[in-house]
């Protein structure tokens, strides 16, 4: 099997933009940093990397004549947006479980940004009082029960659309991707930085790099502050990734990195690394990042390339994965 064998239901404009970021290097001083932009990936809903991911979930849904998409995440969370948004254009319904994942204390957290998009295209908005987890929850099958219970059919998408046997595709084919775009543009980005914590984003990518010729780091940067769970999530879906797409050896172990650091200690809440590096990208290359992933993400590498820890001579590719919406929520620090 390749990835090429995977049905894949186009949901993306066509690749996703690719662009250097020159003043932020300048003012870094050290590697030459690009971003590739998931937040403008696509029509449904501002996009982001979890309409890459459903890209190859879509046809499954179909095939199994779901009408009904049924997922799970945080009150703010980018994932049940773009959830809403693909039901919307396939004409399905959509029922999400927004737990309270983030303890935040924003008086319109639950009203405005992504909550309030998902409210805009339809869906079927479940509030429910529950913590930060990102394994299987109890309020999610009790979603698929109603959905059932009422004569419907339902596709069931895990929180991130990561723990799911088709969850590393999307970001498996965001590698051969960028590969196409290496050799248009005449560059090599040997290190990819990427935020984690459902982890078949950074899963995928480590997957699809692994099936090409020349070798690349690829640091995943840690926004769950449950470092050890996102760590166990990425290496066993790019393993199982690797094998579904017909890699052909085994990952070592070098090539699953997942740094710790920028998190702060909690999910959801920005810390001064965090806020600095949000203004930073804006000031610099009016480039918006959020304070619950980019913004760490962009925290990491900003201190990986000032230590040297990603050397001068490097060309360094930052995902930027989406996440605008839930700024929204974020006044009071952001303002
Ligand atoms: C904007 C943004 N960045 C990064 C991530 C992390 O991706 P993953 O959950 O696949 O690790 C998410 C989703 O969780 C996200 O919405």
């Amino acid at each position: 099997m390749s990835l090429d064998d995977f049905a894949r239901h186009p949901l993306l404009f066509g690749p996703s933009p690719v662009h250097p970021l020159d003043r932020l290097s300048d003012h870094l001083g050290g590697a030459r940093i690009w971003a590739k932009r998931e937040d403008c990936n696509s029509g449904l809903a501002f996009g982001g990397n979890k309409t890459r991911k459903l890209e190859y979930l879509v046809p499954e849904a179909l095939r199994q004549g779901a009408d009904t998409l049924v997922t799970i995440g945080g009150v703010q969370s980018n994932h049940t947006r773009q959830v809403a948004a693909v039901a919307a254009r396939l004409g399905m319904r959509a029922v999400l479980v927004q737990e309270s994942w983030v303890d935040w204390p924003d008086p319109v957290n639950d009203r405005v940004g992504n909550i309030l998009l998902s409210r805009m295209m339809g869906a079927d908005v479940r509030l429910v009082d529950a913590g930060f987890g990102i394994g299987f929850k109890e309020s999610w099958e009790r979603a698929l029960e109603d959905v059932r219970a009422a004569g419907g059919t339902p596709y069931a998408i895990p929180a991130g659309a990561s723990d799911h046997p088709l969850g590393g595709l999307g970001f498996a084919n965001w590698a051969a991707e960028v590969a196409r775009q290496e050799r248009e543009l005449g560059v090599f980005f040997d290190t990819i930085v990427v935020c984690s914590v459902t982890g078949s984003t950074h899963a995928g990518m480590i997957a699809g790099f692994a099936g090409q010729d020349r070798p690349r780091r690829v640091i995943g940067i840690d926004a769950s502050a449950k470092l050890d769970e996102t760590r166990a999530q990425v290496e066993r879906i790019a393993r199982d990734t690797a094998d579904r797409i017909g890699v052909g050896r085994q990952l070592r172990d070098e090539e699953i990195t997942v740094l710790p650091g920028w998190a702060g200690d909690r999910y959801g809440v920005p810390v001064q690394s965090t806020l600095d590096a949000i203004r930073l990208s804006g000031s610099l290359e009016g480039m918006i990042i959020d304070p619950v992933y980019e913004g760490k993400s962009m925290a990491g590498l900003v201190d990986l390339v000032r230590t040297g820890e990603i050397p001068r001579d490097s060309t360094v590719l930052y995902a930027h994965l989406g996440g605008q919406p839930a700024i929204n929520a974020y006044s009071g620090v952001l303002g």
